[in-house]
Formats: structure tokens, sequence, C-alpha cells
């Protein structure tokens, strides 16, 4: 079965094709950061408009990569949410238009089961059940992942997702839109503990995060150093902010990460969404072990290894192979084109079993 991915929930419209058989064929991307950069941040109706002018390009460059046809298509799979309601319309009314003129089914997908399901593309994929860390601009959130379909939340972050708390920060700092990879680049020139930011909510036993109060200990800090520097922050203290800033997120994500393991009793994880682009990030996960906990009298067990997968970077930020892959896994959702309501909030918990 061939299945035509659409992703338009945010800022980016991707489109992918998807063979049952012969895996992913082919996937376009077309990002809008530029357009929305002078703006600081994403306008939702310019991001609308732009996923009209793109989608039809898009759609047959895939075709041609994948040397198909219109009618070699079985299915169109399209984000129905959550994301920008207008973004959203316009994927959703391409999908169906499309469909129908074709006389095939389409399957609306979540944006994070997409996500969620990324790391699956990777040759190697990991085996289930695994705890997934869904770390995007939008959400935060730790899984547990029993099979497709069967997912449970275990934690999340009470306030700002993580991506959303990088974003800001790098704002405070003069970073373009969208900053959280600058400012991860810029982290690397880094000198760790110059600054001193709090790890929110790390001993809070339980797997809620909160990441706004990072972002306001960031404000202090760079109203400070501007007061001390004429209004200015020099280049290696933005570069010692954002050193400390990625190391309490990243330190918060793996001691929850940790717990999530541990309580769980699952030994792979699996990373998704942006901020599973991060490096730091990937170096903590990737030399995660779990420690079981010490009983008084006995020896200290051995830490166990963990197996952990990170999607392909091209698949970390969204993308139209992950909702062509999300799709063709569920194929049994399909319906007859004329599915327009999109759903901006829709927690992924609403899906399980369905
Ligand atoms: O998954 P995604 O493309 O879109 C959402 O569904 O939100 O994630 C985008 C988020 C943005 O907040 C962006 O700043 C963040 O991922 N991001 C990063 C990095 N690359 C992208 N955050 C930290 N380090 C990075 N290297
Ligand atoms: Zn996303």
């Amino acid at each position: 079965m061939l299945v035509l991915g659409i992703e338009s929930s945010c800022d980016e419209t991707g489109v992918a094709l998807y063979d049952t058989e012969r895996g992913l064929l082919a996937h376009q991307l077309h990002t809008q950061m530029a357009m929305h950069a002078e703006y600081g941040g994403v306008v939702p109706e310019l991001a609308s408009r732009d996923h009209i002018r793109r989608l039809v390009p898009l759609t047959q460059s895939c075709l041609k990569q994948a040397r198909v046809q219109y009618s070699d298509l079985d299915a169109i799979a399209f984000t129905q949410g959550p994301g920008l309601g207008g973004a959203l319309l316009a994927g959703s009314s391409y999908a169906n238009a499309l469909a129908f003129a074709l006389n095939i089914p389409v399957i609306p997908v979540h944006h994070l089961e997409g996500h969620l399901l990324s790391p699956l593309l990777s040759e190697e994929r990991p085996a289930f059940p695994f705890v997934a860390l869904l770390v995007s601009g939008g959400h935060t959130q730790f899984m547990a992942v029993q099979d497709i379909g069967n997912y449970t939340l275990l934690g999340e972050s009470v306030d700002d997702a993580a991506g959303e708390a990088f974003d800001k920060t790098a704002k405070l700092l003069d970073l373009p839109y969208p900053g959280g990879a600058k400012l991860s680049q810029l982290a690397k020139e880094g000198i760790p503990e110059v600054f001193h930011f709090p790890r929110p909510m790390l001993h809070s036993h339980d797997l809620q995060m909160s990441f706004s109060g990072l972002k306001t200990a960031v404000l202090t800090a760079v109203q400070k150093v501007r007061e001390e520097n004429n209004g200015n922050i020099p280049d290696q203290t933005r570069n010692d902010i954002c050193r400390e800033f990625q190391d309490a997120v990243v330190e918060v994500l793996t001691a929850k990460t940790h717990k999530a393991l541990l309580d769980t009793g699952f030994r792979t994880l699996v990373v998704a969404g942006g901020v599973g682009a991060n490096w730091k990030l990937r170096e903590a996960l990737g030399s995660l072990k779990v420690q079981p906990p010490h009983t008084k009298g006995k020896s200290k067990p051995v830490p166990e290894p963990v197996k952990v997968y990170f999607p392909p970077m091209e698949y970390c930020t969204d993308n139209g192979a992950m909702i062509a892959f999300a799709g063709a896994m569920r194929l049994q959702k399909a319906q007859k084109a004329g599915v327009f309501n999109v759903k901006p909030r829709w927690p992924l918990t609403d899906i399980v079993n369905s």
C-alpha cells in the first residue's frame, strides 16, 4: 500500500511517500523559518497561506523522486492535530480534495504519534515496549509505549515545553527565531558553571517537569549582564548562559528519563521531537544506564544498559515522513475523503487503543 503523508501543523510543510512493502520512497520538506524570522515567531496566517502554496509542488517532487503517479496512491495521511488551526486546515483540505479526486481514503494522523513512531523509520528499529520522551516546541512528555496505539502518559511539563523554553531563552539572548538550535550551537563555546540556574522539579519524585522558572532565571541573569555592559551581552557571556541553560534542561530531562525507565522496568528509550536534535541531550541519554535502587545490607546493583534510539536528524523536527509512516501503520483508520475537521488541541492519550 502506497501512502502519501501531509504535514502542515506549524511552520513546516512536509510531504512524503511510504510504501508498506518498500519503506520510505520519498520525502520533501519546506521550512518557513526564514519567513517567520522577521516577526520573531510563527505568524499563523502567513503559515497557512504558505502551506497552500507549497503542497502541490512538494507532492509533485515526491512523486517524481519515487517514480510513481498520482494513480498509484492508495491512501493519503494528513496531520489532523494538534497544531495551528489554519495551518492544519490547509493540509487537511488539500489531502481530502486530492483523495476525493483520486477516489482513495484519507487517514487522519495525530502529530505526536508521528513523532513518537519516527524512530521506526531508521534501519535499526526499536522493539516494543519502550519509554518515549517527546521533546518538541509544544510538548515535553514521557509515554510508555506498549505497541502502536497503546500509549500511557507517564508525566509531562506542567508549563513550558522544553523546546519553547529553548526558543524563549534564545529570544532573551537576542538570537534569531527559532533560537533553539542556535542556542545549543553557542552552548558548545560556553564555559560550564559560570552561571548557576535552577534544575526545576529535579527531586519531585514524579515525572512532572517545569521549564518556565528556568527561563525567568535566565531573564534575571541577562538583565544583570546588560546593566553591567551598557545594555549589551558580551559574546562569551552569551555562550556561558547558553551552556548553563542547556546543562540545566538536559540534567532535568536525563534524571526524569532515568526515573521513567526505572518505574516502567523498560530498558529501551526512544527520543522524538525537535529537541531530540540537541547534541548535549543526545550525549547524555546516549550514555545513560539505569541504576537500580540500593538495598541496605546488599551489594550495590550494577547499572543496567539502555538501548537508546533517536530518529535520524532529518526526522527529529516536523516532517512528512513521520506522518506517512504513522498513516501506513494506521491503515485501519482509513476513512472516506471528506474529513475536514481539524483538532488544534488534541491530547495524545485520546487516541489510545483507537
Ligand atoms: O518537533 P518540532 O519540529 O516542532 C514541534 O512540533 O514543536 O520541534 C521544534 C522545537 C523548537 O522549539 C526548536 O527550537 C527545538 O525543537 N529545537 C532544538 C534544537 N533543534 C530544534 N532545541 C534544542 N536544541 C536543538 N538542537
Ligand atoms: Zn512536531
